[in-house]
């Protein structure tokens, strides 16, 4: 049943999907606040992500929400990995609803008398939204990882908070690092794609920088850093996506790979690679695994700029009923794209990327 307001032209529902990161609540605010002040529309807050749209666990949301949320981090809807497609969710398994998540989901929609849905969130959370469009909803999707490998968009919020973070953080190893002759690995997030890893790694200096597009051969990062050593430069840095991949690994199937990294025993891929390069050059390594620091803390000035654009550039698509989109940043204009070109799809570093070749140029070492 619609609450009535003198000419409300229309609700709509958000939600916060995936990985959380610094920018989501500025894009909130920038949807939010354009679609009220604007556009006198009504917004439905959904929490933790589908699962709250599930389960109607929702609220409207007032002008009073948006403030002071700017320069927050994390989502103040909550979020969560809930895939409504796929069965076994973690995300609500006392409930009665049972497995059949879209039913409910399309349920809901209805329930709560929403014009649209909005989805914040990376690949994952796409997909589900451009599954969505063929159950009758209507979507709009706004770009958020700190991994920026959503396809069809030259940024995503979230990244450039976690470049500075990253960068920061490969500085401080440079003193240390120096100080004891040492060689520093950090493993950075970038699952299948290495856009943090490579524009850190650049940002800060590193020696080596490893990424899941470019597969590593052990004993050309070796031969790298003993010419270094030869140069006088007795101390590196590595720094590493936490996709990145052996030349051997690359060519196993998901389960020998699985099963390969379960057997060397190092609980993710920083610490295997101290350990191989500290075998091979016999020069004292160690690891440091950035994790979820990564996304933490406040947006920069960069995604406060990019989620606020991207969230009243959203709300001018509900206000023309301009459905099943995602808004972008196309070149460097911010236009939006068929929610097909995300879904089911990663962005990941083409080998002929402009930042490999900056990289090569002053002498950093890819692994191959
Ligand atoms: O999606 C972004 C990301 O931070 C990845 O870089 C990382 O591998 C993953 O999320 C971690 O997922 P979770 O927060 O569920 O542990």
């Amino acid at each position: 049943m619609r609450s009535f307001r003198p000419g409300v032209t229309g609700t709509f529902g958000i939600l916060t999907a995936g990985g959380d990161c610094p920018g989501l609540n500025a894009a909130i605010r920038g949807v939010c606040r354009a679609a009220l002040s604007r556009y006198n529309m009504k917004v439905i807050g959904i929490a933790d992500g589908f699962r709250g749209l599930i389960e109607n666990d929702t609220r409207e949301l007032r002008p009073r929400d948006f403030s002071g949320i700017l320069t927050r981090g994390g989502t103040i809807l909550g979020t969560s990995r809930e895939k409504p497609f796929s069965r076994g969710s973690l995300a609500y398994k006392d409930n009665d609803i049972g497995q059949d998540k879209v039913a409910a989901i399309k349920k809901n929609y209805h329930k709560l008398g929403l014009d649209c849905l909005v989805i914040l969130g990376g690949n994952g959370t796409h997909t589900t939204g451009y599954r969505l469009t063929w159950e009758g909803l209507n979507i709009l999707g706004l770009p958020k990882t700190i991994d920026n490998d959503i396809m069809g968009t030259e940024m995503s919020f979230g990244f450039s908070s976690a470049l500075g973070i990253a960068t920061d953080a490969i500085d401080r190893l440079h003193s240390t690092a120096q100080s004891h002759s040492r060689v520093m690995v950090i493993e950075l997030m970038g699952n299948k794609a290495g856009w943090l890893a490579l524009y850190a790694g650049v940002a800060g200096g590193g020696d080596v920088i490893l990424i899941p597009e470019i597969p590593y051969d052990i004993k050309s990062i070796a031969r790298h850093l003993e010419e270094r050593a030869e140069d006088g430069k007795d101390f590196s840095i590595v720094v590493v996506a936490e996709g990145a991949l052996s030349i051997e690994e690359a060519q196993m199937d998901k389960k020998d790979r699985k099963k390969f990294r379960a057997e060397s025993g190092a609980p993710s891929i920083a610490y295997r690679l101290a350990k191989e390069i500290e075998e091979e050059t016999g020069r004292e390594t160690r690891a440091t695994v950035l994790g979820y620091v990564q996304r933490g803390g406040i947006p920069c000035a960069t995604d406060r700029i990019l989620a606020t654009s991207l969230g009243t550039a959203a709300a001018e698509l509900l206000a023309k009923g301009e459905y099943g989109r995602m808004v972008a940043l196309v070149g460097n204009e911010i236009g939006s794209v068929d929610l097909s070109v995300p879904a089911e799809k990663v962005r990941t570093v083409p080998q002929d990327h402009y930042m490999i070749d900056t990289a090569l140029s002053v002498g950093t070492c890819f692994g191959d």
